[in-house]
């Protein structure tokens, strides 16, 4: 695959790696892409600027507060231009830096600016990369949709130790980029368009302590958001109680239960396009206790349960229908079957349809293997990232507005 025409925006992290990463950036350029260099402090005590700029064609951008580069280009146009942002080596120190919104040099301002996909190549000391701090920082940014390669196991660098912590070989990072662009929306591809999303669980009180739930992780729904973000929509993300941080840029609603994500979403109409993946509790408790309930002397306990509004229904029978509106299915057993028949009682335009029986590690997982159900058809879709799926599903839907001449 060629990466002709593509705008890529390099970061080089301090550390001993950073020799790939001119590797890197010629086995890029190779590929038809452009490449700007931004290196850390650190950084350039591994390689010099100058090395750098001669492979990549131009000077390496290194001072936030340089005011000749930010006045020719700024540090938040290097973050909006690129089509994607590769750090790597991507430290430890970076990494903790990234997932905690810390923007004190150019690096990590662009990165905290940015809505294009990130990728990151770890590389440091296997007792660095294993240390609960880091762990903790990388979980948090793959929570974030940021997508990493590596770090890889092997003989380090600078000690003979062995472990896990290289830097993903130039060729494997080149691959993660192709991957990353080939899903990744176009920036503007819904652009001026307004995208609510409904995303996480529900959560129904019993009383003032207890309430009904599912398993729903939203991570889902908000890489759908981040997605239309991305690709230049206004998104409006409703979301239920989730464990991820609101994704930057996106007007967040917070919501618990079915009746508040209810309204929330018919006062974000209208909207062109609506993609419901929360999973909303189907029921809800009659008359929910003012007081924490007390246990009856061991005797049952009853509740009673009424429906919930069925807020994809609701929007897609609205006065004021967005132009396309998107259902997701969780399912655990005749998979196309159920999404079809819930197309034609919901109304809805599509069916993201997905199998979440316990062994498939989808709820709260990473990834997810899903069927794109319209009427037209079934389309099955291999099994990748939860980034991916959204991305795909975004691309999908600009193609349909554009051809619709929506
Ligand atoms: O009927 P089921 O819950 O399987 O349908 C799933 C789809 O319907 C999802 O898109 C979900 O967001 C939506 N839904 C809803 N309101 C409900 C129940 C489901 O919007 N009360």
């Amino acid at each position: 695959m060629s990466l002709a025409g593509k705008k890529l925006l390099l970061i080089i992290g301090g550390g001993i790696a950073a020799y790939k990463s001119l590797d890197l950036i010629r086995r890029l350029r190779e590929r038809g892409a452009s490449v700007r260099a931004v290196m850390t402090g650190a950084a350039q005590e591994f390689v010099t600027p100058l090395s750098v700029g001669a492979l990549t064609g131009e000077k390496p951008f290194t001072e936030l507060f340089d005011a000749a580069s930010e006045f020719d280009v700024g540090h938040i146009r290097l973050a909006r231009e690129a089509d994607v942002i590769v750090v790597a080596p991507a430290t430890a120190d970076l990494m903790a830096k990234m997932a905690n919104g810390l923007a004190n040099d150019l690096a990590t301002a662009i990165l905290l600016a940015t809505h294009r996909p990130v990728l990151v190549a770890p590389a440091m000391n296997p007792a660095m990369w294993t240390h609960p701090a880091t762990q903790r920082n990388f979980a948090q940014l793959i929570a974030d949709g940021i997508s990493a390669i590596g770090p890889n196991q092997g003989e380090m660098a600078e000690s003979n130790e062995t472990g896990t912590g290289r830097m993903a070989e130039p060729v494997e990072i080149v691959a993660a980029v192709e991957n990353l662009i080939a899903i990744a929306p176009d920036k503007s591809s819904l652009k001026g368009k307004r995208v609510l999303v409904t995303s996480g669980p529900t959560r129904e009180p019993i009383d003032p302590v207890r309430f009904i739930s599912n398993q729903s992780s939203g991570k889902q729904g908000h890489a759908v958001a981040r997605a239309a973000a991305a690709a230049g929509a206004e998104v409006v993300l409703i979301s239920g109680p989730v464990e991820l941080p609101d994704p930057s840029g996106i007007k967040t609603i917070h919501v618990n239960t079915a009746a508040e994500m209810l309204k929330a979403a018919e006062a974000a109409l209208p909207v062109d396009v609506a993609i419901c993946a929360a999973a909303v509790a189907d029921w809800k408790i009659d008359d929910a206790a003012p007081e924490k309930m007390k246990k009856a002397n061991g005797g049952p306990l009853t509740l009673c349960l009424s429906e919930n509004p069925d807020i994809l229904s609701t929007i897609a029978h609205h006065k004021r229908r967005p132009k396309l509106v998107v259902g997701f299915a969780a399912e655990t057993e005749k998979i196309l079957d159920n999404a079809k028949a819930k197309l034609a009682k919901k109304g809805c335009d599509w069916i993201v349809a997905n199998d979440v029986s316990p062994e498939t590690g989808v709820f709260g997982g990473e990834r997810n293997t899903v069927h794109l159900v319209t009427r037209e058809g079934v389309e099955d879709w291999p099994t990748q990232s939860k980034e991916a799926v959204a991305g795909a599903l975004v691309r999908r839907i600009a193609d349909t507005l554009k051809r619709a001449g929506k």
